[in-house]
């Protein structure tokens, strides 16, 4: 049976802090989502999707007609029913909403309107539609064939890698596929949009960037943005999946409203949400590494490739970010880094937690472990070896503030998780036992805190104290579960000096904040709990200044103040300061931080099968001065076991039409509770308070996905623990029992043919 063990020290404090500020509706299913909002919507129409049945085809015939036979089809939307631009691209106008080229199987090609799910979805068989069919690019090996790309070559660099490498001791050179990752939140895409009573549209849209949902909804209505309201009560979980995708649902819902005056709903079911979504980026690697003979990188040449699938969408910056991170927390002295986002006919693969950074990231693990085999000196010792140190800057030119930080987390980790003595007992267990065979292996983690569009790295808020001292905070942050909203309720509670109770944390409306960034790159609470301080402030200093304030109880001076004249709600503002970076020199100062952190991770791998389980995983992380000490230990769980995920389970795999194969919960493995560690340690770094941060906290959204390659690596480590143990293991991603299977085989020297 498992048991999950915290550090006693800390278990104190998370039992102490406050719970998530939605924990109690979460659990009795109080807490109301977008779609829960139906039922306020009398006159509700339903929307469901014409679907293409190719990957890549050009539509030569589409006769809508024949769905207002079926009983309760209201109408059909289609491109003649826009009266702005059919086009709900983010970043590049290339995401027709009506396309008459397909671009990926299940495209939606046109939208029927119901009184009912059902009637829209029989309205929508009765469609004729007729293709022409078209090769289509289904992998990123054709794409390079074919030469299909979005964009790119995207290329950091530092001194002269060729030539570093040519000059090194020892020399190797590999390719890596890594898969990609559904993001699985609960609640899937939707959208309900309605006019408004005074020209306008108002849509409730499960998104993490309500501005630009707004901006896109305009677009499509051909109107100014201030008739678009779009509002976010709080989403299912979203994982970087509602970043810029929620938007093509949020037109559709606006255009159906705008079109018959009545309120329109959108939402995907989980398998059109997992054929027509993107997921995380699948990528290649190839690799050429020189190094010495104690280990120490000399140079690593990097190609990346990522699927970018039908559509741009954010894919130049998840490629940027990967080739930010394939450094990891490491110093390579000479560095040449390139990147290309493949074009094929698939869902538009977008952000997802890490965002490029983990595919980067995983990289250069993957060459530490092949260098370490190389040599026969134990991985830890070679990634220890290259660690950044004090002074020394990225291959984009940023200076590794903190960077001891890292072998202070090392040491420390290896004390506490008993590291030296569990990988003797390891060597001991594997020596008595052919057909099991145990590994353990430490990774850092190092990831730049910013979103690296430096524009982006801005928020407001809007507080307002009524005469009551009670108070409504406005900020231009979504609430995904990942506890934005308790910071901020500790945040505005604590700098207003009032009782949380009296604090209420509004959703999320474009009509608050204007002109809002995407609640993403794991800098919500940095950027808008910033905000809600410097609105806090002002009317705390208002407050202070009443004569006699100090003998009033915060109502009283509020009162008082209201009396006075003295304005009691206040704009807050924030922007990341001393931030920048130049794409066409790739150097500069992307990020306002690191955040760090380190894994040790054992497991055991049966030979037979290729399966392995997770017997203990040690985190040690740094998240700065907690704001919330249960939200942060609930990240850094949740962010590792969703890495796991990535890296050991789940495979999407696409069928020979395009069709995505694994689009439900029996096809796509997702982790659960036997993929909990058996032992799971986690603290926080102690006494790291990050200056020039909110409270002198760190972003923990993200950062803890990447303590996840402990477990690969352990597993890496048991495979090659099958054979003399000093052969290089070449494993692509996800460690899926059948992969791990034919790796063994191959360590054993019996490879699979
Ligand atoms: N936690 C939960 N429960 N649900 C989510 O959707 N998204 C993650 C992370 N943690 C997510 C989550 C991602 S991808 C990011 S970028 C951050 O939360 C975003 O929120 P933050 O910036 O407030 O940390
Ligand atoms: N994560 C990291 N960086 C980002 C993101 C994200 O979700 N979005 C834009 N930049
Ligand atoms: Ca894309």
């Amino acid at each position: 049976m498992s048991a999950i063990v915290q550090s006693p020290p800390r278990e104190a404090e998370f039992r102490s802090d406050s719970p998530h500020e939605s924990a109690r509706a979460h659990v009795t299913g109080e807490a109301l989502y977008t779609d829960d909002l139906t039922a306020h919507y009398p006159g509700l129409l339903h929307a469901w999707p014409v679907l293409a049945p190719h990957a890549h085809a050009r539509l030569t015939h589409l006769d809508t007609n024949s769905a207002a036979q079926v009983p309760g089809v209201v109408t059909v939307l289609s491109a003649k029913d826009v009266p702005g631009e059919a086009d709900s691209g983010a970043n590049r106008r290339d995401e027709p909403l009506f396309p008459t080229e397909i671009l990926y199987h299940s495209q939606p090609i046109a939208w029927v309107l119901g009184e009912t799910l059902e009637a829209a979805r029989l309205g929508a068989l009765q469609i004729s539609a007729a293709y022409q069919q078209l090769p289509a690019i289904l992998s990123i090996d054709q794409a390079v064939e074919a030469a299909s790309f979005h964009s790119g070559p995207f290329r950091i660099r530092r001194g002269e890698a060729a030539a570093a490498i040519a000059g090194s001791p020892h020399r190797l050179s590999g390719e890596l596929r890594i898969g990609g990752q559904e993001h699985f939140y609960l609640e899937t895409q939707c959208a309900i949009a309605r006019l408004d009573t005074s020209g306008g549209v108002i849509v409730d849209s499960s998104t993490q960037h309500p501005a630009e949902t707004q901006e896109v909804v305009a677009r499509v209505l051909g109107v100014p943005r201030n008739r678009v309201t779009v509002e976010c009560l709080r989403m299912g979980g979203a994982f970087g999946g509602k970043e810029v995708q929620a938007n093509p649902w949020a037109a559709i819902a606006a255009l159906g409203a705008w079109k018959t005056k009545r309120p329109v709903r959108v939402r995907l079911p989980r398998h059109l949400d997992m054929a027509l979504t993107g997921k995380r980026h699948p990528f290649l690697a190839h690799f050429n590494a020189g190094f010495d003979d104690d280990g120490h990188l000399r140079g690593v040449e990097l190609k990346l490739w990522s699927d970018g699938g039908w559509s741009l969408d954010l894919s130049d910056p998840v490629m940027w970010r990967a080739l930010f991170h394939c450094d990891n927390a490491y110093l390579i002295p000479a560095l040449d880094a390139t990147g290309y986002v493949c074009k094929t006919h698939k869902t538009s693969q977008t952000a997802f937690r890490g965002f490029g950074g983990p595919q980067g990231m995983l990289a250069i693990e993957d060459i530490l472990d092949r260098i370490a085999r190389t040599l026969a000196i134990d991985p830890d010792l070679v990634r220890e070896r290259n660690f950044y140190r004090e002074g020394d800057a990225t291959h984009y030119h940023q200076p590794v503030k903190d960077a001891a930080r890292i072998a202070t987390i090392w040491e420390q980790l290896k004390q506490t998780s008993d590291f030296v003595e569990r990988q003797s007992a390891v060597r001991r267990f594997n020596a008595a036992h052919a057909d099991v065979k145990r590994g353990i292996a430490i990774t850092p983690v190092k990831f730049g805190i910013s979103f690296t569009a430096t524009f982006f790295n801005q928020a407001g808020a809007t507080v307002l104290v009524y005469r009551d001292g009670s108070v409504q905070v406005n900020h231009g942050g979504a609430e995904m579960g990942q506890g934005l909203h308790t910071k901020i309720l500790r945040i505005a509670s604590q700098t207003l000096g009032v009782p949380p109770e009296t604090v209420r944390i509004m959703p999320t409306n474009t009509g608050k904040i204007p002109n809002t960034s995407a609640t993403a790159a794991s800098a919500g609470t940095d950027l808008n709990g910033a905000a809600v301080v410097d609105a806090c402030r002002q009317i705390k200093d208002r407050l202070s200044a009443i004569p006699g304030a100090e003998n009033m109880t915060f109502a009283q001076s509020v009162e008082a103040a209201y009396k006075s004249r003295i304005a009691l709600f206040a704009q807050g503002y924030y922007r990341t300061p001393g931030i920048h970076f130049d794409p066409q020199t790739a150097t500069g100062k992307p990020f306002h931080y690191f955040a760090w952190g380190a894994a040790v991770s054992e497991v055991e791998v049966d030979g037979f099968t290729g399966e392995h389980r997770n017997l203990r995983t040690d985190i040690l992380h740094d998240v700065g001065d907690s704001i919330s000490p249960a939200i942060d230990l609930g990240q850094i769980e949740g962010g590792f076991v969703q890495g796991v995920g990535w890296l050991t389970l789940e495979e999407l795999l696409w069928d020979a039409d395009g069709r995505v194969a694994t689009a439900g919960a029996s096809t796509y493995k997702l982790p659960s509770w036997p993929e909990m560690p058996s032992v799971f340690e986690i603290a926080f770094l102690e006494r790291a308070t990050e200056p020039g941060v909110v409270f002198g906290s760190k972003a923990v959204g993200e950062p803890p996905l990447m303590l996840a390659f402990s477990v690969r690596e352990a597993i890496r480590a048991a495979i090659a623990a099958f054979g003399p143990g000093n052969q290089v293991v070449e494993l692509d991603s996800p460690a899926t029992p059948e992969r791990v299977f034919r790796a063994l085989r191959a360590a054993q020297g019996d490879p699979i043919q």
